[in-house]
């Protein structure tokens, strides 16, 4: 137990993977926060941030984001006690009253919700056990009103000058070798979740990080939308479709050379797996249409590949595509055109690569 820290009781049962591996719940203050400590040094940064929501004093703190829509806010603690301590990320969320008891028991379903900090705290702490692609959780905040959570925060290891994949992607627009070895990367992470049997939700290009030192691993964030039951064949398909819509800048006329270079990279992922015959016949459909709410992508992963009704899904994406309010014009530009050979070209180089 950490000094000047109070333990407070749980009203509630809380989600046994919390009170088995924190020590918790906590208060450091009468801030009204109370928090599951994660790791030994994780009452520093706690303290600090603690001692922000409390005061406003934001010393040793910096909001690097805030995003009023989604209610998240984003930091970076410094804590000031000790200057060569290093630095720490908070994600820091508030969640809408139909969220509040799944975040309470550690539930996630269509009635209490899927994406609360709770869930996300679980899918962390799984993909950074499973993997060498998670990021390290070192505490979780929360805040309570009427016996329920209303905000949380999870206190994270700093991910200092990394930079999101698409980011980087466009930066070295010329450099194929650097392309190649970042699509070599997305590939090996891409092979660990499949390894270890988890499904990103959101593993677009903005989710994924890319360290200064190329060969250090990819890693993957906001773990909020997870699922540890998928197909194998069904998950890469999402994970590939998902990433490459993007990459290609969302455009719903690809070229059918980038929706075979898709599927090449499939193979290489799961071409041994059952579903993978469905999984080939999805994954054009998901580089193509853009697979965001209100389209459910659980739904892709709920039955096995044998109940996906294939032309019933085209067609949901198509009628999604026409009305979504982003809609790309029908021409794709020179540019678009150009862009995508480039991707097409590093995926052919990365396939032919041998390590
Ligand atoms: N551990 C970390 N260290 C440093 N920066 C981070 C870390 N985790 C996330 N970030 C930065 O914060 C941004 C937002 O994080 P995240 O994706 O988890 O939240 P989000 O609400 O989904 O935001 P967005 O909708 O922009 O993706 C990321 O794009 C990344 O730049
Ligand atoms: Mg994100």
């Amino acid at each position: 137990m950490i000094t000047g820290a109070r333990r407070e009781g749980t009203r509630w049962p809380r989600p046994q993977f919390l009170t088995a591996r924190s020590d918790g719940p906590v208060a450091f203050s009468d801030s009204g926060w109370r928090w599951w400590l994660i790791e030994g040094h994780a009452g520093l940064p706690a303290r600090t941030i603690d001692h922000y929501f409390r005061t406003g004093d934001s010393s040793g703190i910096t909001l690097l984001r805030e995003k009023a829509a989604k209610s998240r806010r984003f930091y970076r603690i410094a804590p000031t006690t000790l200057p060569d301590s290093p630095h720490y990320f908070a994600k820091q969320m508030t969640l809408p009253p139909r969220k509040r008891l799944g975040a309470l028991l550690g539930r996630s379903n269509p009635l209490v919700g899927y994406s609360h900090g709770t869930a996300e705290l679980s899918h962390n702490l799984a993909l950074n056990e499973q993997t060498a692609h998670g990021v390290r959780t070192f505490a979780f905040g929360e805040y309570f009103r009427g016996g329920l959570p209303v905000q949380q925060v999870l206190l994270q290891e700093y991910l200092v000058d990394w930079q999101p994949f698409n980011a980087v992607w466009k930066l070295h627009e010329d450099n194929a070798t650097l392309r190649r070895t970042l699509l070599l990367q997305f590939f090996d992470m891409l092979v660990s979740l499949r390894d270890a049997g988890i499904s990103h939700l959101d593993l677009h290009p903005g989710n994924v990080m890319v360290s200064p030192d190329l060969q250090a691993p990819l890693r993957a964030i906001d773990c909020g939308q997870m699922s540890m039951e998928a197909d194998p064949a069904i998950s890469a398909a999402l994970h590939l479709g998902v990433f490459l819509h993007e990459l290609n800048g969302k455009c719903t006329s690809p070229s059918s050379q980038l929706e075979d270079g898709a599927c090449r990279l499939l193979y290489g992922l799961v071409g041994a797996e059952a579903g993978f015959a469905t999984a080939e016949r999805l994954l054009p459909l998901l580089v193509r249409h853009s697979t965001k709410k209100p389209f459910s992508r659980r739904c892709l992963l709920r039955h096995g590949p044998d109940k996906l009704k294939l032309d019933a899904i085209e067609k949901r994406l198509l009628k999604l595509s026409q009305h979504r309010p982003s809609a790309p014009a029908a021409h794709v530009s020179g540019t678009a055109r150009r862009q995508e050979q480039r991707l097409i070209a590093s995926i052919d180089e990365m396939m032919t690569t041998t390590r």
